[in-house]
Formats: C-alpha cells, sequence, structure tokens
C-alpha cells in the first residue's frame, strides 16, 4: 500500500523514492515486439529526459505504463505500488496523482482552455462549479498563461500557450509526476526554452516528478537531470548528460556529440 511518501509496507525506505520502477517490461504489437525486458527507474523530484529514435517505442512505453497499452510480462510500480496488483481504488489514487501530456493530445476544441483544464477534475473531483473555476484559474496563472487565455478556445492560441494549457491540464490535480511527450515539438526555440524554464521551475517549487520524452537537445542539457536512451528495445544507456558524452554506443555518440550536440554542449559550458 502507498502512503503519501510513495514508501511500501513490504519495500520500506529503499524504495521510498522510487516514483516509478519499470522492470522488465515487455510489450507487443500484433507479434511485434516493441519492448523487451525493459527497466527504468525514476526518482522523486528528477526530471527524466526520455529519447530515442523515432518509432523506437517511447510513446508505446509512456502508454504502457499509464495503463492504456498491455504488456506481455514484466511489472510496473508507481508509489511503490504493483499496478497489476493494486485494488480498482488503489489504482484510482495512482492515476490522481499522474498528470499527462500526450504527444498529440492536443486540449478539447470545442473547450475553452479553463474548462479543458477542469476535465481531470470533473472525471475524478465532486466539487462545486465556482471553486473548479478557482482552482483551474490558479493552474492558469501557474503555467504563465495569462488571465485573459482561460476563457479562449484552443484555436484562438498560439503553439507555446496550447503547450502550457495542456501542461495546466496535466497538472489540474496536482500530481506527484508528470509525464511529457515531446512537449517541446513544434514550438520555436525561444518558446522551448521557456517552456523547459518552466518545467524546472514547477519541479522545484512543486516537489514534481518529471518524466519527459524529447528529442530536443537543448532540454537534455539544460532542465534533465537523468537521461535514458531507448534502443534495441531497451534502456541502452542512462546516466547523466555527461554519461551521454561519455558513451561509445553509436546512436548515443551521434546523438549527443553531432554537429549540433558540440555547439549546444559549448553553449551550455560557456
Ligand atoms: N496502436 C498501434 N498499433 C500498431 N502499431 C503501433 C501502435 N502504436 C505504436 N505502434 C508501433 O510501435 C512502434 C513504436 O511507436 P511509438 O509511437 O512508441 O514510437 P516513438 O518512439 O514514440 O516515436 P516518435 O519519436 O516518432 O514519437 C512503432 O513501430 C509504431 O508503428
Ligand atoms: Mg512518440
Amino acid at each position: 500500500m502507498a502512503n503519501g511518501n510513495g514508501a511500501t509496507t513490504e519495500e520500506g525506505a529503499v524504495d521510498s523514492e522510487i516514483v516509478l520502477s519499470v522492470r522488465d517490461v515487455t510489450v507487443a504489437i500484433e507479434d511485434k515486439v516493441i519492448l523487451d525486458k525493459l527497466s527504468l527507474d525514476i526518482e522523486r523530484g528528477e526530471i527524466l529526459g526520455f529519447v530515442g529514435a523515432s518509432g523506437a517505442g517511447k510513446s508505446v512505453l509512456l502508454r504502457t505504463i499509464l495503463g492504456l497499452m498491455p504488456k506481455q510480462s514484466g511489472t510496473i510500480r508507481l508509489f511503490g505500488v504493483d499496478v497489476d496488483q493494486a485494488s480498482e481504488a488503489e489504482r484510482l489514487r495512482i492515476d490522481m496523482r499522474l498528470g499527462v501530456l500526450f504527444q498529440h493530445g492536443a486540449l478539447f476544441s470545442a473547450l475553452t482552455v479553463l474548462e479543458n483544464v477542469q476535465v481531470p477534475m470533473r472525471e475524478y473531483l465532486d466539487l462545486p462549479k465556482k471553486l473548479m473555476d478557482e482552482l483551474a484559474m490558479l493552474k492558469v496563472e501557474l503555467v504563465g498563461l495569462p488571465p485573459d487565455a482561460a476563457h479562449k478556445f484552443p484555436s484562438e492560441l498560439s503553439g507555446g500557450m496550447i503547450k502550457r494549457a495542456a501542461l495546466a491540464r496535466a497538472l489540474a490535480l496536482d500530481p506527484d509526476i508528470v509525464f511529457l511527450d515531446e512537449p517541446t515539438s513544434g514550438l520555436d526555440p525561444i518558446s522551448a526554452a521557456e517552456f523547459d524554464e518552466l518545467v524546472v521551475k514547477l519541479r522545484d517549487t512543486m516537489d514534481l516528478t518529471v518524466y519527459m520524452v524529447t528529442h530536443d537537445l537543448d532540454t537534455l542539457f539544460t532542465a534533465c537531470d537523468h537521461v535514458a536512451v531507448l534502443g534495441k528495445k531497451r534502456v541502452l544507456v542512462e546516466g547523466t548528460i555527461d554519461d551521454m558524452l561519455k558513451s561509445e554506443e553509436p546512436w548515443v555518440k551521434s546523438y549527443f556529440r553531432g554537429k549540433r550536440a558540440r555547439q549546444l554542449d559549448l553553449a551550455a559550458r560557456a
């Protein structure tokens, strides 16, 4: 059973800081193995950057962790609880502690920003409208959107504002961990950098754990404490950016030490 600190009665303090633990998880879609005995841990308060080639299975892993896709084998523990063993009530409590920004998870176009942020609140909480409006407004402000954006429809917002609104929705229930799938893709470099700063600020102020799938080298260099690389259907390499820069794994080497990466590294260290 999880407590507020994510500790388990079985494993005690040793596991207390591991928010998510994926062990030997295998996922196949129509007989095609996408993930093969993949293991990964994320610690509380960490910003994990999850990278890998397009089509490698990053979104599949995310959907599997969230319980939206079945796995063939392996164990997923969230806040110390094995999700396969969790009762319905436990699963609900876990779900309420997760926030998600899907890769193609645009906002509901027929709803305003405020109404979009309220979607998880309506799903999980039974609150009076006035309180929900106030809470949703706080989230809108938290992600740096101007108050008048709350009453706009997604079609009236810029790409950067849509990402912020989607982040506000992911934060609607004050989650302990947020899963962000390519949150800065499609943004210009300045908007992307601002989004990264926001994520770091939220982690620092809200004691948030962040699992971020990204292709963005700037993000990996500036915002992530830890990087995991998906390749050959499992986590091929993991560690700090410095570990990535030292890796001799060919994909990792060309990704982190290619021409563009070197420029970024120099800039980051200047
Ligand atoms: N619903 C699905 N049905 C069939 N195949 C799927 C499905 N979802 C994903 N796949 C396949 O699983 C593999 C991994 O896809 P996934 O979307 O996880 O890649 P990704 O690493 O997130 O890529 P990208 O960086 O482009 O987002 C791909 O070969 C994809 O075609
Ligand atoms: Mg993806």
